[in-house]
């Protein structure tokens, strides 16, 4: 089986090397998969892509005309393939459902008690010997009001930690789950729990529904000086009408793992750039905001889980025996 890993760091190539059999001979990319790539693909059986590849209809037919039989996902999410294409096409589309949770549910957490504690802040300050706590205001996690938006593994994740530190959980998400019920949580209709909550944090999928859900008109509906964490997908959020509610003080913190136009910017070393994207630099200078580069999946957990997961599913498709758990097409 030959297999091409694009948008492939060291990390990848160390872990996936690591659980590969003698069968699978893989070529590792750093570049994404695109248009401009896809002729990369020329005699390989598979292709293992990440969160920021392009597997549009016009790369699946290209892909189709070398004879790729599968896309593997080493992600979760599926937002940037097309699956109806991929299934007409007849190439089997797989992708790595839970690898690890707790690993962006803790990364989430991680960026509210940062935000609220300005650890951010403090460990400058501090570096550079300023002791003073002016503007270093926190407040209790204990008996704040929490919103989740989509309460798949990731989501489940997040409520339980917060509701071990005494916070209360709203929920929202079109199929409930009786297990998070019963541990605490409540589910509310999304304009209830925009309204009610300090803290929302995403964990929904980015689908046609789910195209900005966090908009001008959204914003207007939550507290005032909400905090708002993305860790799911940058197309949930209009980071223009973020912009406009941290400028009206009705953001009053903003954690993000994940921007829209991430494609351009995330997973490379762009410091000694200038960096063109005035959005994203924009949003980069209120001392409200935290962005870390889509960093939520990064652990040695998460990693080992992936790897395993996706050399699984190039197995699977190689012999034809293709589940349901991870295959989102089976030709
Ligand atoms: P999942 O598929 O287990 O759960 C998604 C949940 O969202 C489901 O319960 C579904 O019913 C619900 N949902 C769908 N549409 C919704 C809507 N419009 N409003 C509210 N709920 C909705 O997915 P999982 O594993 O929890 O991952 C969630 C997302 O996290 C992925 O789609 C991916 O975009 C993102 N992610 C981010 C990572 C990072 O490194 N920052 C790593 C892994 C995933």
């Amino acid at each position: 089986m030959k297999i091409g890993v694009f948008s492939s760091n060291p990390y990848d190539e160390t872990s996936l090397s690591a659980l590969a059999d003698d069968r699978m001979s893989i070529q590792y990319f750093s570049a994404h998969l695109n248009d401009a790539t896809v002729a990369l693909c020329n005699g390989l059986d598979a292709v293992c892509v990440f969160v920021n590849d392009d597997v549009s209809a016009t790369v699946l037919a290209q892909l189709s005309a070398m004879g790729v039989k599968h896309v593997a996902l080493r992600c979760a999410g599926f937002n940037n393939v097309d699956l109806d294409k991929a299934q007409a096409l007849g190439i089997a589309v797989s992708h790595v459902p839970a690898y690890a949770p707790e690993a962006v549910a803790e990364h989430a957490v991680a960026l509210m008690l940062t935000l609220n504690r300005r650890m951010h802040k403090a460990y400058n300050r501090v570096k550079d010997g300023n002791f003073n706590l002016n503007g270093l205001l926190g407040f209790n996690m204990a008996g704040k009001t929490v919103g989740i938006v989509g309460t798949g593994h990731i989501g489940k994740a997040t409520a339980k930690i917060l509701l071990g530190f005494g916070c209360q959980v709203l929920c929202f998400d079109p199929y409930p789950d009786r297990h998070l019920q019963d541990a605490g949580v409540q589910y509310v209709a999304l304009d209830k729990l925009l309204a009610e909550s300090h803290i929302i944090s995403l964990h929904c999928p980015l689908n046609e529904h789910s195209y900005h859900l966090i908009n001008q008109d959204s914003i207007g509906k939550m507290r005032d000086g909400v905090m708002l964490i993305n860790t799911s997908r940058g197309g949930l959020v209009d980071t223009q009408a973020l912009i406009d509610g941290l400028k009206m003080h009705k953001i009053g913190y903003l954690g993000l793992d994940v921007y829209e136009m991430e494609s351009e910017l995330f997973f490379k070393d762009h410091s000694c750039e200038i960096i063109q994207d005035d959005v994203f630099e924009r949003l980069s200078t209120f001392h409200n905001v935290l962005i870390t580069g889509h960093q939520g999946f990064f652990t040695q957990e998460a990693l080992s889980q992936i790897a395993q997961t996706t050399l699984s599913n190039v197995k699977k498709c190689a012999d034809k025996n293709m589940d349901t758990t991870t295959f989102l097409v089976k030709p």
